[in-house]
């Protein structure tokens, strides 16, 4: 069954997207801006994809955006599912099981979250080194199939080192810094108290999120190349004890994600140089 609705999806896509993509990447809280520079995009509502579900989380525009990037054919989902909007880890995962049965070899991820490490500043971009799955679930758990990987993947290095490395060079050419860190995934939707900002800043996170880690193990599972990027959207309640509002949040992604996006388009130009 799940198979079947597997095949339905990718059949789909096949059919609809122009080219046969080589990377996906996955847009958070308003990091949606990268799909404003893919040439000639095909726009595939999630409604429109079986066993997609539409995003129910403010600013996912809940579409996924085909073509080229500088030579690169790409798929750009913009808006994600979280685990929060209560659909189950399988819809969570559904769109990277898809992609891999498209063909896509590399994923880049983006999301905001809270900082928990007073270096890295609301409006910085920060790339996941590692992560802590703190969300009490796992997209893995269920009946296995060996056609999705192993039962049993390895977690050593979840986010691939060469991508991390192209992405630290490109970024320096734009005169951009970015930070490196742990990135805890929560399962959310409330935002963490000084509690659990302490406790998860002790165990060793530098980043709080509600997003990113099921994709990423699914992907990894997949076999493919995984980028992880943050943009830091505020300050945990570590340092100070402030309410943050979704405004706050989405406005600092919004305004890192315009650099995000010029060096992700650079990266997509080296990758597709690669093939
Ligand atoms: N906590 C969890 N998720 C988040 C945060 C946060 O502070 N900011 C953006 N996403």
């Amino acid at each position: 069954m799940k198979q079947d609705l597997l095949s339905a999806s990718t059949d789909l896509l096949r059919r609809r997207l122009p080219h046969p993509p080589q990377v996906a990447v996955i847009t958070g809280t308003g990091l949606g801006a990268l799909a404003d520079v893919v040439e000639d995009p095909v726009v595939i509502p999630y409604d429109e994809i079986p066993g997609f579900v539409a995003s129910t989380a403010p600013s996912h525009a809940g579409q996924m955006v085909g073509g080229m990037v500088r030579g690169c054919p790409v798929v750009v989902l913009q808006g994600r599912i979280h685990y929060y909007e209560g659909f189950g880890m399988e819809k969570v995962a559904w769109p990277v099981r898809v992609l891999q049965r498209l063909g896509v070899k590399t994923l880049a991820l983006t999301n905001a979250a809270g900082s928990l490490n007073r270096a890295m500043q609301p409006g910085d971009i920060v790339m996941l080194d590692d992560h802590i799955n703190l969300m009490g679930a796992n997209p893995l758990i269920g009946l296995h199939d060996d056609a999705h990987g192993e039962r049993f993947p390895s977690m050593h290095q979840p986010y691939d080192q060469d991508l991390r490395r192209q992405f630290r060079s490109l970024a320096k050419r734009h005169g951009v810094r970015v930070a490196h860190g742990v990135y805890a995934a929560v399962s959310g939707p409330n935002l963490e108290t000084r509690a659990e900002c302490r406790m998860l800043a002790s165990l060793g996170a530098d980043l709080v999120g509600m997003s990113t880690v099921p994709e990423t193990i699914v992907a990894v599972q997949a076999g493919m190349r995984v980028l992880a990027l943050s943009i830091v959207s505020n300050y945990g309640n570590l340092f100070h004890n402030e309410r943050h509002t979704q405004d706050e949040i989405r406005r600092h992604a919004a305004t890192a994600g315009v650099n995000l996006s010029k060096i992700l388009s650079d990266l997509l130009a080296q990758l597709s140089e690669r093939e």
